[in-house]
């Protein structure tokens, strides 16, 4: 299912990080900040169980987050920029890596890094990459997750395209997208319209 996290927070800082004219330390801060907001809605249906506690004045029942843990895997370079964020509210998640760079003459994705957590299959695994175009990274990642033994993924991204949208609800189907914007359409270099360019180079000033 896809849930486009329009709230104004969101897309207000979205739209100064679309303009051209913002650096790179601007871009990144405000990835950030999104990506912290975006935490907390794609967070909120964690389960809490209750825990007894005392207070300065009494004892009571808090409740405080149960069941499955946490891990964040940042598809590489990009998808960094977005994990930073997360990991701010979710101090305890762990952390796996996917390295997929989009080849640029067919656009396919490359694999040249995989590392994940021993245990990631028993985690909620957060998957992030600002940039949702073919859909061809997200797809891979998502594919090699389950032949690790994955059953509980979400996809956090920036801005997508349809056809991105697309071929993950044809592959994925049981992997909630969420997603700051849903962009018009690819242009011929598969690039998204009207997008915010190469996400990768605008984080790490590499244009
Ligand atoms: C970008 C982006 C995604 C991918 C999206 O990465 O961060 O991973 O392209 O495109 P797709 O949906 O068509 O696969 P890129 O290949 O530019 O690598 P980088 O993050 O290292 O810059
Ligand atoms: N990757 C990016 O960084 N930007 C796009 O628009 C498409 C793929």
């Amino acid at each position: 299912m896809l849930h486009v996290l329009d709230h104004p927070l969101i897309t207000h800082k979205l739209t100064i990080m679309r303009d051209k004219n913002t650096g790179t330390k601007d871009f990144r801060e405000l990835l950030y900040e999104i990506s912290m907001l975006m935490a907390y809605e794609i967070t909120r249906d964690l389960p809490l169980e209750d825990v007894e506690i005392e207070t300065p004045i009494c004892k009571t029942t808090g409740r405080m987050i149960s069941g499955k843990k946490l891990a964040v895997v940042p598809i590489l370079r990009a998808g960094l920029g977005m994990a930073d964020g997360f990991l701010k509210i979710a101090p305890a998640a762990k952390v796996g890596h996917i390295g997929l760079y989009r080849d640029h003459e067919t656009a396919k994705p490359v694999l040249y890094y995989y590392k994940m957590p021993e245990d990631i299959s028993e985690r909620l695994v957060i998957v992030t990459d600002p940039m949702l175009a073919t859909g061809g990274s997200a797809a891979d990642a998502l594919t090699m997750l389950k032949k690790n033994g994955c059953k509980n993924i979400r996809l956090m991204c920036l801005v997508g395209a349809p056809e991105g949208a697309k071929l993950l609800e044809e592959l994925h189907p049981d992997v909630d997208i969420y997603i700051a914007a849903m962009d018009d359409h690819l242009n011929e270099r598969k690039y998204i319209v009207p997008g915010l360019g190469d996400a990768g180079d605008r984080i790490f000033g590499t244009l």
